[in-house]
């Protein structure tokens, strides 16, 4: 039986060997990870959140939905609570719109103001929106109501997590 010895010199590369490749590995797979990393992540379900409000129940008269879902900021978690008004109109097609108003955010109502019925209504500057949204002219608010997205799953409405701006008046 030969008893095979290591050399000093050998004993020396090997640790630099394993060394180097140690820190070599260290600096290349992060730079790996981050590039190869939106590839390998798996998609979640979707940008629409679920509310517990069935489509079948939705009549011509908005209606406030308030849907939740959880944030992700780096290490940071935290649920968000959005509201739309939610209603069908004369065609039978959903409208979701925000309630935040164009003019500087305000929350909006429907049916906000006795003066102005079957209208969304702010009570911050006495902004004024018709029922599909759109603002009225020579009041405070330039632009429609944001609309959020919707999909129908199950019976149920889901909607997009923000609203989408339209086109200013
Ligand atoms: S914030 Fe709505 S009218 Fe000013």
């Amino acid at each position: 039986m030969s008893k095979q010895r290591v050399t000093r010199r050998q004993f020396l590369t090997y640790t630099l060997m394993g060394v180097g490749g140690f820190m070599a590995a260290g600096t290349v797979m992060p730079m790996l990870r981050f590039a190869v990393d939106p590839v390998l992540e798996a998609k979640k379900g979707g940008d629409f959140i679920a509310t517990n409000v069935k489509v079948d129940e939705l009549t011509s008269e908005p209606v406030r939905v308030d849907f939740k879902y959880k944030q992700v900021d780096g290490w940071y978690e935290s649920e968000v609570t959005q509201t739309a008004w939610v209603y069908k109109d004369e065609k039978g097609d959903i409208v979701a719109l925000s309630p935040v108003c164009k003019h500087l955010g305000c929350t909006v109502n429907w049916n906000g103001s006795p003066k102005h019925p079957n209208m969304f209504f702010c009570p911050c500057h006495n902004g004024l929106y018709e029922k599909d949204g759109k603002n009225v002219p020579n009041t405070p608010p330039t632009k429609p109501l944001d609309i959020f997205d919707y999909q129908v799953k199950d019976g149920y409405l889901y909607l997009s997590m923000r609203a989408k701006e339209r086109g200013g008046a």
